[in-house]
């Protein structure tokens, strides 16, 4: 049976797993790390970076180094790194090529097909964007798993013989979901999820580091955003801080060489405490708790009926989540699920069950809801005006799937031979106030007065979340269908074509030595860069300028620096590209408070 892992393709972290016998387990990166930061970047030589080598330019170079590309996945939004640019889809596929070459490299073997996960709340183009990236990738993504799903299953996994109402809240690097689901004899029953694909740890972040910038102004008069390096280091310390009152009341954000005056450096310190973070962050995670009603409504589950409730993704550290939650629930949320790795482990278990892998004696078995309503645009008469722009739901929100629903509609024209059917998602009356997902066009009505010609549309819902929209006209039975994604920014084959050769050409190889298996296609060498483009890469500089500034420390801090001097000479040595990353960040850190 060919390997199938299971990918968490996350805003902030990506993690890959597969199912060793009955459990799921995480696949380290060659470095050790369970978890492979969903960073992408440039080195100096214009090769592609992911993971920990790219997180580790963040700072020093922000031009090059592209983070939380998930949130523009499906959008026509292109990504640059120096001079390039990309699209997201692109980056994501990066990404994945990195854990598909990290499973690759733990098995001996090839992998080639992947379970991936997405936020529920995905619209169709996000989905179909993330399997074009799996595809680039060299990854077949037949399924498509929901994350909050996708973690009820590594959670389910351990509580088969429980019957009870379990909820997953989810929040993550950039996305939020909830799930409602009912268990009962190894099933897994998903009865309402709800979210924003567009909030989570990176707004907590944003909004810290709005506060650090006016301190900053405030007593420094630097404005920190105009400077994208600066601007990076805010945000990187600001993420930093975030966590530390995870654990802490206060914390200190310390930066040096924020500016320049009289020829000496400026630094800046600032201690933030843990109730100035909450008083920030507060509205976003009580936004999260409306949609965890809203989904509770739809499951007609009260709070207190719930039995568990499972955290899951970093954020749900925060200690503010999770007394916002136990106050929602009237009781302590779960412990003892891993909130990093719990939805790569559910992807496992659902590319175990598409195997054959976790047994049918095991008796696990899931179903999923399309999370947001689903409809055509259409006009209606009121008295003898027509309206335009209404919305017509045709698959109600939380709708177990596959689904498929069928209704029919009449023409608003007399003579009308044509029918433009506009497909969106949402649940406002007005379909401006909804999501556009798609539109065509109907065409070879028989003429004939208003409401004579009748057009039954079909939606079908499939497991992945995948939209199909079938039309037929009544009166001559024609049909027509279209996977509702052909929207312009979905790429065409020609352009998947050439886009997965360009990424052969400027992936860089340069993971750890036997990151890249075997049974790979053998990409095309990146041209050798002209000697002075080489010569005048940032790391060389960086270390030349360590060195200078070693000479005449005292010496407990030239020891540290000379420390990291030789970590990073050995890791450029080793050609590490991951741990000269690393240490280059670590020796800007050092030269920084040196100054
Ligand atoms: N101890 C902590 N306290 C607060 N926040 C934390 C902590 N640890 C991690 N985080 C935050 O969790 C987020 C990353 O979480 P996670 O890895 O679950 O996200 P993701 O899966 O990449 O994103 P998504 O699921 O939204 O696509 C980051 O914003 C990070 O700052
Ligand atoms: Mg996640």
């Amino acid at each position: 049976m060919a390997r199938i892992v299971g990918i968490d393709l996350g805003t902030t972290n990506s993690l890959v797993a597969f199912m060793d016998g009955e459990r799921p387990r995480i696949i380290p990166a060659a470095t050790g790390a369970r978890m492979t930061p969903s960073v992408v970047g440039l080195d100096a030589r214009g090769r592609l970076l992911v993971g920990d080598a790219a997180k580790g330019q963040l700072t020093v170079a922000p031009e090059r180094t592209v983070a939380e590309v998930k949130r523009l996945m499906g959008s026509a939004e292109r990504v640059r790194l120096g001079e390039r640019t990309y699209s997201p889809t692109e980056i994501s596929a990066l990404v994945l090529r990195a854990l598909k070459e990290d499973a690759e490299r733990f098995f001996g073997e090839a992998v080639d097909e992947a379970v991936v996960t997405v936020p529920a709340y995905f619209t169709d183009a996000q989905r179909q964007a993330t399997k074009d990236a799996g595809q680039l990738a060299g990854l077949r993504v037949d399924r498509i798993l929901n994350e909050p799903t996708a973690a009820a299953l590594a959670y389910g996994l351990d509580h088969l013989d429980k019957e009870q109402t379990v909820v997953v809240y989810d929040l993550g690097g950039g996305t939020f979901d909830v799930s409602v689901l009912e268990m009962y004899e190894g099933v897994l029953e998903v009865k309402a999820s709800a979210g924003n694909n567009r909030l989570g740890g990176g707004d907590f972040d944003r909004s810290l580091a709005d506060w650090i910038f006016e301190e900053m102004e405030r007593t420094h008069a630097v404005d920190a955003r105009r400077d994208p390096r600066l601007r990076a280091r805010v945000l990187s310390a600001a993420e930093e801080a975030k966590r530390q009152l995870s654990g802490s009341e206060a914390a200190i954000v310390s930066l040096g060489g924020i500016a320049v005056r009289g020829g000496a450096p400026v630094s800046f310190e600032v201690e933030v405490s843990r109730r100035t973070l909450e008083e920030r962050i507060e509205p976003l995670v009580r936004s999260t708790l409306e949609s965890v009603r809203s989904a509770l409504a739809d499951a007609k589950v009260e709070a207190r009926g719930v039995a568990e409730v499972v955290l899951v993704g970093g954020s749900s550290r925060v200690p503010l989540v999770r007394r916002m939650v136990a106050e929602l629930f009237g009781k302590e949320p779960r412990r003892g699920v891993d909130p990093d790795e719990a939805v790569a482990l559910g992807a496992a278990v659902q590319a175990g069950l598409k195997t054959g892998a976790i047994s049918a004696q095991t008796g696990i078995m899931i179903t999923d809801v399309c999370p947001f309503t689903l409809g055509v645009e259409v006009s209606a008469t009121a008295g003898s005006q027509i309206v335009g722009g209404m919305f017509s739901p045709i698959i109600p929100r939380n709708s177990t799937v596959p689904v498929s629903r069928t209704e029919i509609y009449a023409t608003a024209g007399d003579q009308q031979r044509v029918v433009e059917v506009r497909v969106f998602q949402g649940d406002a009356r007005m379909v401006r106030n909804n999501v556009f997902l798609g539109q065509y066009t109907v065409e070879g009505i028989p003429p004939g007065p208003k409401g004579s010609q009748k057009v039954a549309i079909t939606f079908s819902y499939d497991i992945n979340g995948i939209l199909q929209v079938t039309t037929k006209v009544l009166s001559t039975g024609k049909e027509a269908s279209i996977t509702i994604d052909k929207s312009p920014e979905r790429m065409s084959i020609e352009e998947r074509t050439s886009s997965a050769a360009r990424l052969d050409r400027e992936w860089a190889p340069g993971r750890p030595a036997g990151a890249a298996a075997s049974t790979l296609a053998a990409p095309t060498p990146a041209a050798a860069p002209p000697a002075a483009e080489a010569a005048a890469a940032p790391e060389g500089e960086l270390l030349a300028a360590g060195k200078r500034r070693l000479a005449g420390l005292p010496a407990a801090q030239a020891a540290e620096l000379g420390a990291v001097i030789t970590a990073l000479e050995q890791a450029m040595k080793a050609g590490d590209r991951a741990a000269v990353a690393r240490h280059e960040a670590r020796l800007t850190d050092v030269l920084f408070a040196l100054e």
